[in-house]
C-alpha cells in the first residue's frame, strides 16, 4: 500500500498518479486534497508521513507545486528520507542510495508521463545496502 497526498498545487498531478498506480493493480490510500482550495503544505505532508511511519503504509508520495516545499516539510518528521525527483536518474538513486522511504515531485514542474516514470523507477529499484546503510543511519543520528 502506498500513501500519497498533495496540496493544491500537486493535486491534478496526485490524482493522475493515483489513477496510474491502480490502473497497475497498486494500491494507493490518497490522503488528500481533494479539491484545488488552497492549503498549506506542511499539513498535507503529515498524514502521509505518519501513514509511512507507522507502517500503515509501505511508503509515500508527495506533490505539491515545486516538490520542494513538501519535501521541506517531510524531511523534519522522524523516520522520513524525502527526496524530491524531477528525472529517473534521481528516482534511483533515491531508492537505491538514499532508501527514500518519501519521493516528492513537482505538479507545476514536470508532466504527467516524467511523473509515472520518476514512481515506476523509484518503487522498482532496491536500495544497495552497505557504505548505504551506514550514510543513511547517520542521517538518522541527525534526529537525535
Ligand atoms: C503553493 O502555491 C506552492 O507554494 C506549493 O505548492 C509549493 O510549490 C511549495 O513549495
Amino acid at each position: 500500500m502506498l500513501a500519497i497526498g498533495s496540496d493544491h498545487g500537486g493535486f491534478e498531478l496526485k490524482n493522475r498518479i493515483v489513477k496510474y498506480l491502480e490502473s497497475k493493480g497498486i494500491e494507493v490510500h490518497d490522503f488528500g486534497v481533494y479539491n484545488d482550495s488552497s492549503v498549506d503544505y506542511p499539513d498535507c505532508a503529515v498524514p502521509v508521513c505518519n501513514a509511512v511511519n507507522d507502517k500503515t503504509c509501505d511508503a509515500g508520495i508527495l506533490v505539491c507545486g515545486t516538490g520542494i516545499g513538501i519535501s521541506i516539510a517531510a524531511n523534519k518528521i522522524k523516520g522520513i528520507r524525502a527526496a524530491l525527483c524531477s528525472d529517473v536518474y534521481s528516482a534511483k538513486m533515491a531508492k537505491e542510495h538514499n532508501n527514500a522511504n518519501v519521493i516528492c515531485l513537482g505538479g507545476r514542474v514536470i508532466g504527467e508521463e516524467l511523473a509515472y516514470m520518476i514512481v515506476d523507477t523509484w518503487l522498482n529499484a532496491e536500495h544497495l545496502g552497505g557504505r548505504h546503510s551506514n550514510r543513511v543511519a547517520k542521517i538518522h543520528e541527525l534526529e537525535n
